[in-house]
C-alpha cells in the first residue's frame, strides 16, 4: 500500500506530529489521521468572481464524496480571478494564482486535490499548479449559466454585450434599450454561456483527461453537477491510492486531443496560451505550430456563439461534449487516458447527438476546417494566431493600409474621431498590449470598429494586436503577435499608412516595408513610454520574467515541475 504524503505530518509520537494533529482536531475523529487520504478542495469561490460564487455548494458535494470513499476533505480557498472585475486584466494574475496554489498544495499535508474552477483563468491556473506540484488532481468545472432572454431573444454572455454595444454605436439600438438588457444578461449561477474561454477551458480540460468524463458543460444549476462533484470526491480518494498524478497520465497525446476538441467546439483562442502553459509545467513539448498542424483541418461541429447561434445549455441538452468528440473520434489520440484510468476514446461509445442543429454530424460540419491557424511573417516572426471560425471569409486574404494605435487608451481617444483617416479596407493595428507591454496581455485585440464605418454597415475589419481577445468575441482578428511591441517585435515599427498583407491560407502576415527602411525606424514613443512606467511587487516580477505568448506567457522560473516534496519541518 502506498505511503500517504499526509502521514509525514500526522504519524508518529513526536512533538511535531502532536502539533500537526492537535490543531486539526476540530471535531474530526482520531481515525482521520490513520492512513486516510487528505484531499484538498482548491476552491476559487469568491463573491468577487461571480461566475464561481456557487462553488462552495459544489465543494460540499465533493466533501461528501471524499468522506464516502474514506478520505478527509479539506477546503482550501485559493486565488480567484473574476474576468469582469479584475484590473488591469485577469491574465496578469493567472501565473500568480497558479504559483500561490502550487505552493499552498505543496506546503500543506494533503495527498490529492480536487480543483474547482469556472471563470476564464481559474481552470488554467489550477491546472498549471497541479501539474507543477504533481499531486493526484481532478477538475470539477463549475458549469455555465442558463440562457437569459431579452425581447424574446436568447442572450449570449459577452458576445451579445459586444454586439449590442456596437449596435448602439451604429445608431441601430438606443442606449436606453441597451441598458435595459443588462439585467437579462446573467440569468443564473455559473460562468458565461457562450463558447468563451470558461466554456472552452472546461471542455478542453475534459479532453485532456483531467475531468470526470461527461461532466464538463453541465450547467451550474443542474442537479447533475452536484452528483458528479460527489463522484469526483470519491474518485479523488481513489487517485491517491492509485498514485495517478498528472505526470503519470498526461502526455502529448492528451494535448493532441485537447487541440482537436478546441477546433471541433470552435473554442476560444485563449486556450492556446493556457494549454501551452500547462504543457510547459509538465515538460511536454507543445508548440503553437501543433495547434495548426493538429487542429486546423478539424471540422467545427458546435453551433454556439460567438461563431454560431446557440448557448451552452443547448450544447448540454443536445448531447454534450462527448457527442461532439465522438464525431471526430478518428482524429483523436487513442492511447490518451482520462483521470479514471480509461482511454478517452472509450468514453465516447454511448454519446449521442440529440439535436443536430446544435451539434452537427461530421458530414454536415459548420466549417470543414475550423482550428486555429498560426501566421508567421515579417510582422510576426515568432508567430501570431487567428481563429478563422470567428473571422469573415472575405477578409482571410487581405491587403490594407495600417492605422496604428500605440495603446488601448490611444485607441479609445481616436477611434471615433470623424477626422480619423480609416476605411473598411484599412488594417487596425493595436500594440503595447502584450504580456510585458500592458502588462498582462489583455483581451483588447477585438477593437470596436469606428462608429462612422459601423454606420455604413461595416461589421468586420482586419485587426492586428499583440494582446488577446475575449473568447466571446468575433471578427478577423490577428492575435498574440510575437514578439510583442514592448519586447522589440516589428509591430513596434509599423507606421500608419504602411501596407500589410494577410493571407490566412498561406499562414502569412507581412509588413510591406523594405528591411532597410524598417531598420532605420525607432519604436513609437508612446509604446516605449507605456512600458517604462516604474513598477513594484507582482507587476515587477511579472514583467521581468514573463515569456512571450508562443510559450504560454508563463513566468520563466515557473516552467516545469518541482513535485510535492518538502524536506524541512516547520518547527
Ligand atoms: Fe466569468 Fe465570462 S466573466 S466566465
Amino acid at each position: 500500500m502506498i505511503s500517504l504524503r499526509s502521514s509525514g505530518w500526522y504519524s508518529g509520537d513526536d512533538r511535531n506530529a502532536y502539533i500537526h494533529r492537535a490543531w486539526m482536531r476540530r471535531g474530526i475523529p482520531s481515525s482521520s489521521f490513520e492512513n486516510r487520504p487528505h484531499i484538498a478542495i482548491a476552491n476559487t469561490a469568491s463573491d468577487l468572481t461571480p461566475c464561481n460564487a456557487h462553488l462552495t455548494e459544489v465543494a460540499q458535494s465533493v466533501k461528501n464524496g471524499v468522506y464516502e470513499a474514506g478520505g478527509i476533505p479539506l477546503e482550501l480557498p485559493v486565488v480567484s480571478l473574476g474576468e469582469t472585475n479584475v484590473r488591469p486584466t485577469a491574465m496578469l494574475w493567472r501565473n500568480m494564482a497558479a504559483m500561490a496554489t502550487e505552493e499552498m498544495l505543496r506546503a500543506n499535508p494533503v495527498d490529492g486535490v480536487v480543483l474547482l474552477g469556472g471563470c476564464d483563468k481559474t481552470i488554467p491556473s489550477l491546472l498549471m499548479a497541479a501539474a507543477s506540484v504533481d499531486l493526484p488532481a481532478v477538475v470539477v468545472p463549475g458549469g455555465p449559466m442558463l440562457t437569459g432572454h431579452f425581447r424574446g431573444e436568447a442572450l449570449g454572455c459577452g458576445t451579445d454585450v459586444w454586439r449590442l454595444s456596437e449596435e448602439v454605436r451604429a445608431g441601430t439600438l438606443s442606449e436606453a434599450m441597451f441598458l435595459t438588457s443588462e439585467s437579462s444578461m446573467i440569468r443564473s449561477k455559473g460562468h458565461c454561456n457562450t463558447m468563451g474561454t470558461a466554456s472552452t477551458m472546461a471542455l478542453v480540460a475534459e479532453a485532456l483527461g483531467t475531468v470526470l468524463p461527461g461532466l464538463a458543460g453541465t450547467p451550474a444549476p443542474d442537479a447533475r453537477l452536484l452528483e458528479a462533484a460527489h463522484e469526483t470526491g470519491m474518485l479523488a480518494v481513489r487517485l491517491v491510492w492509485d498514485d495517478r498524478r498528472p505526470s503519470t497520465f498526461l502526455t502529448k497525446g492528451s494535448f493532441h486531443n485537447a487541440i482537436v476538441a478546441l477546433a471541433a467546439i470552435g473554442g476560444s483562442t485563449n486556450a492556446v496560451v493556457h494549454l501551452l502553459a500547462v504543457a510547459g509545467r509538465l515538460g511536454i513539448d507543445l508548440t503553437i505550430d501543433d495547434f495548426d498542424r493538429i487542429g486546423s483541418d478539424v471540422p467545427m461541429l458546435v453551433n454556439l456563439q460567438p461563431a454560431g447561434r446557440y448557448l451552452m445549455d443547448d450544447l448540454h441538452r443536445a448531447g454534450g461534449f462527448l457527442a461532439v468528440m465522438r464525431e471526430v473520434r478518428d482524429l483523436l489520440d487513442s492511447d490518451a487516458l482520462t483521470i479514471t484510468g480509461e482511454r478517452f476514446v472509450d468514453c465516447l461509445d454511448d454519446a449521442r447527438i440529440w439535436d443536430p442543429d446544435v451539434i452537427t454530424p461530421r458530414e454536415s460540419a459548420l466549417l470543414p476546417a475550423a482550428g486555429i491557424r498560426v501566421l508567421r511573417g515579417s510582422l510576426a516572426p515568432g508567430g501570431a494566431i487567428v481563429k478563422p471560425a470567428a473571422a469573415s471569409a472575405h477578409l482571410l486574404r487581405h491587403r490594407g493600409r495600417a492605422v496604428v494605435f500605440d495603446s488601448i487608451e490611444d485607441f479609445h481617444a481616436r477611434i471615433d474621431d470623424p477626422e480619423l483617416d480609416i476605411d473598411a479596407d484599412s488594417v487596425m493595428v493595436l500594440r503595447g498590449c502584450g504580456p510585458k507591454g500592458y502588462p498582462g496581455m489583455p483581451e483588447v485585440a477585438n477593437m470596436p470598429l469606428p462608429a462612422k464605418l459601423l454606420a455604413q454597415g461595416i461589421r468586420d475589419m482586419v485587426r492586428i494586436c499583440d494582446g488577446r481577445m475575449s473568447g466571446t468575441a468575433y471578427g478577423t482578428v490577428i492575435l498574440h503577435v510575437t514578439p510583442e511591441a514592448a519586447a522589440g517585435g516589428p509591430l513596434a515599427l509599423v507606421q500608419t499608412g504602411d501596407w500589410i498583407d494577410l493571407d490566412v491560407r498561406a499562414g502569412r502576415i507581412d509588413l510591406d516595408v523594405h528591411a532597410d527602411e524598417l531598420a532605420a525606424r525607432t519604436p513609437g514613443q508612446a509604446t516605449l513610454d507605456g512600458f517604462a512606467r516604474p513598477r513594484r511587487g507582482w507587476e515587477r516580477l511579472y514583467i521581468d520574467h514573463v515569456l512571450q505568448a508562443d510559450l504560454g506567457a508563463d513566468l520563466d522560473f515557473l516552467v516545469g515541475a518541482t513535485g510535492s516534496r518538502v524536506s524541512r519541518e516547520s518547527h
